[in-house]
């Protein structure tokens, strides 16, 4: 049966939303208090979050939020049949720094199945979209994952965990064998950016170890919408809870594969 429309229409008016809280708090200082020794929360990413809530509850008040922010102790099979799952700020790190790299990402999921998925990066204006079956969009047009077809010829990126400093060395080995094969690696600090690019054909492929639901849910969903290939490390369908992610232009998946299960021998 297809979605209702007013399911993908209140995600993009909640990521618009979302996207002006942050250009409010944007390089104005704003309040950071720290999760962890190195990660981070700002006045932002609690508005966002607390608007997005807001929002939800209004018009759907028997639909259920997994959000960062608010996430303490939610269940991770959803007790409702439609829940949304949400980070309100992704690439918290890049925000408090007064860099341009960050977004909201908003996935709506219908009985443990993601339907739809929406990032929004609010400085540059792009909002790329998903929904099941329809193919992925960006500011309202189909975009499609790259056809370049060898690591050499890729560009790839990563991202790193906030306890990378307890165990660094396999990540490291991985992103130095792939800094042997591919064009080049990047490493943008926005997990819901990351994916969102694959989508866009802007990289050929991108991986990272324990993500989280809301960083994940919606981006995966835009790059297999726009023809990319979404597995965890041993190549199989992703587990939202399960936190490893590879994505390609499927091109390169077998070796991306390939390199990750390498550094793990
Ligand atoms: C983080 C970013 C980052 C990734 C981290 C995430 P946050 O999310 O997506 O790129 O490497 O693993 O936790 O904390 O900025 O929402
Ligand atoms: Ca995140
Ligand atoms: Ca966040």
């Amino acid at each position: 049966m297809p979605l209702d429309p007013a399911y993908l229409a209140t995600a993009i008016e909640a990521a618009l939303a979302a996207g002006r809280i942050h250009k409010q708090f944007f390089r104005q200082n704003p309040e950071v208090q720290k999760k962890g020794p190195i990660d981070l929360v700002t006045a932002a990413d609690l508005a966002a979050e607390r608007e997005f809530r807001a929002l939800i509850s209004r018009r759907f008040p028997d639909h259920s939020v997994l959000g960062e922010e608010g996430a303490g102790g939610a269940p991770a099979v959803s007790q409702t049949r439609c829940r949304w799952i949400v980070d309100p700020l992704d690439g918290t790190t890049n925000f408090a720094h007064g860099l341009a790299l960050f977004c909201v990402s908003i996935a709506f999921e219908v009985d443990g199945t993601i339907e739809l998925g929406v990032v929004y990066d609010p400085i540059a204006d792009e909002l790329f979209a998903a929904e099941r079956g329809g193919g992925a969009r960006l500011n309202g047009q189909l975009i499609h994952v790259s056809n370049r077809a060898t690591l050499l010829d890729g560009l790839l990126c990563t991202g790193f965990p906030y306890s990378i400093r307890e165990r660094p060395q396999r990540q490291v080995e991985v992103f130095a064998s792939f800094l042997g094969r591919a064009r080049a690696v990047r490493r943008l600090g926005s997990a819901a950016l990351d994916l969102s690019y694959v989508a866009a054909g802007r990289f050929d492929g991108f991986w990272e170890l324990q993500l989280h639901p809301w960083d994940m849910a919606a981006g995966a969903l835009i790059v297999s919408e726009a023809g990319g290939r979404v597995t965890n490390y041993s190549n199989q369908p992703i587990d939202l809870f399960g936190g490893q992610i590879v994505v390609s232009n499927g091109w390169l998946h077998e070796d991306m594969l390939a390199i990750i299960q390498d550094a793990a021998r």
